[in-house]
């Protein structure tokens, strides 16, 4: 009898290993190795023989055609994947449970009234997708619905039939039966996404992959996917807020800077078609501690309140809490808060918020988070009708920014009065922006003083 040889494989980011090991040496992940047996050969070189019909193309002679896409209807859902959903492209989407992932893909299905969408649910009952249709309060005769999970006679159906778009929700609960690893695990899912991606590439046919992701943020154990996809996309929102963003994070037909804002609602997602609007609507006037700045989200200017609570430390070490801004980049703040702004923050709780649920993760926001913090700490409420906007160094510097022309743009069709900007930046901005005044500044204590006085 030939010696099956197997190998572990690390449930978390793919790495193979002969034997098992307590820890990952390629992603440090504790316990994560499972034994997996190798695919037979045969099995292996049945499906995979797609490559044996091409031949080299000289780069002159490529058919240089923008893709044909379709596009959904749902404006901030097409501008995510860059104008449309491309024909033959696969789509990886990814977001916690709960997060309204489903009710994403089935209003996409449900949007596209003329084309044949495959539905294979390997999560949910019929019933229980037909009670989100209801909730959604729609129907289409042209959504099928498939409960099953395995690929085998999945792909027998979607070789008979003629599907125009087909969703998999989710990728982690389909198999190949010929594979003896579990439903879920790295081989599994590895295995599933390359019959389901050959299919979607051979037939011509998009496809959209929903993964679950795991606590650390990435989709659940395999990192492997995102590789073997052309995009992917995350769902992200805090749970207590209704917002949810969606974000790619890898795109082959497109930017993947663009970001698409959607609310839940009882009856589905709806588009936010003017965020700095939305964000603005709940904002605190007359209180200290809150800073509006211009945030680039995507190609697309928000305005955002960031918020900042500055309290004296009852005992023990003073805290430094921040929601939806890096905590790291929070404490450098305060660092150079200390040492450039001659403040004492040593002694003071900081919590740092951004309203709506939102994540700032450029650095132009540093400024309006210092003011925030600083018109806490000295109760002295930041002018409501300034933006700031600025990069901090950490000699204190304010640091230039880019697309300032788009923050103030958006600034000024918001009706502020001010926004302070980096002086690097004043010369790429074209005075007198529908009557608001733009003030540069170089140093933190400098701009400080024009937001706080
Ligand atoms: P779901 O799409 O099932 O999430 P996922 O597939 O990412 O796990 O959505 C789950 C949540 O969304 C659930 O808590 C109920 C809520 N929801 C609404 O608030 N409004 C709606 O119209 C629908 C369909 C769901
Ligand atoms: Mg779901």
């Amino acid at each position: 009898m030939p010696k099956v040889i197997t190998k572990y494989v690390c449930q978390n980011c793919g790495y193979v290993s002969p034997r098992w090991t307590g820890k990952c040496p390629n992603c440090n992940e504790w316990n994560s190795f499972v034994e997996e047996a190798p695919v037979p050969a045969r099995v292996a070189r049945k499906s995979g023989s797609v490559a044996s019909k091409l031949e080299p193309v000289p780069l002159t002679q490529v058919d240089g055609h923008e893709e044909a896409r379709f596009v959904t209807g749902m404006s901030e859902f097409d501008r995510v994947l860059g104008g449309g959903i491309v024909a033959g492209s696969v789509i990886l989407l990814g977001g916690d449970p709960g997060i309204g992932k489903s009710t994403l893909m089935m209003q996409v299905a449900l949007m596209l009234k003329e084309k044949i969408v495959l539905y294979i649910t390997g999560e949910e009952s019929l019933k229980q997708i037909k009670l989100r249709a209801d909730r959604l309060g729609q129907h289409s005769a042209s959504v099928l619905l498939l409960p099953e999970t395995n690929l085998e006679l999945i792909i027998e159906i979607i070789e008979r039939g003629s599907p125009e778009l087909i969703i998999v929700d989710s990728i982690q609960t389909m198999f190949r039966p010929d594979l003896e690893s579990a439903p879920g695990s790295v081989g599994q899912v590895r295995e599933a996404t390359g019959l389901l991606t050959r299919i979607a590439k051979t037939k011509n046919i998009p496809m959209f992959l929903v993964g679950h992701v795991t606590k650390e943020g990435v989709i659940a154990g395999p990192r492997v996917i995102e590789h073997m996809v052309d995009t992917v996309l995350q769902f992200e929102g805090e749970q207590h807020y209704s917002y949810r963003i969606l974000r790619a994070t890898k795109n082959r037909f497109g930017s993947t800077n663009e970001i698409g804002i959607f609310e839940m609602h009882d009856n589905g997602m709806r588009e936010v078609k003017n965020p700095s609007e939305v964000f603005l609507s709940e904002r605190a006037y007359g209180t200290s501690g809150s800073t509006i700045v211009a945030s680039m989200e995507g190609t697309r200017p928000i305005l955002i309140e960031v918020q900042a609570l500055v309290t004296t430390t009852s005992y023990g070490l003073p805290q430094r809490t921040a929601t939806g801004f890096d905590l790291r980049r929070l404490q450098m703040l305060l660092a150079v808060l200390e040492k450039r702004g001659g403040l004492n923050l040593g002694t003071q709780d900081v919590f740092v918020n951004v309203a709506g649920g939102i994540r700032i993760d450029e650095p132009a926001a540093d400024l309006g988070i210092a003011a925030s913090i600083v018109s806490s700490l000295r109760d002295v409420p930041a002018d409501s009708q300034t933006v700031a906007v600025g990069e901090i160094g950490l000699g204190g510097e304010i640091r230039t920014v880019s697309h300032s022309e788009r923050r103030v743009q958006e600034a000024a069709k918001l009706g502020f009065k001010r926004i302070v900007v980096p002086k690097n930046n004043i010369k790429h901005v074209k005075q007198s922006k529908g009557g608001i005044e733009i003030i540069g500044v170089e140093s933190i204590t400098e701009a400080l003083k024009e937001l706080l006085g």
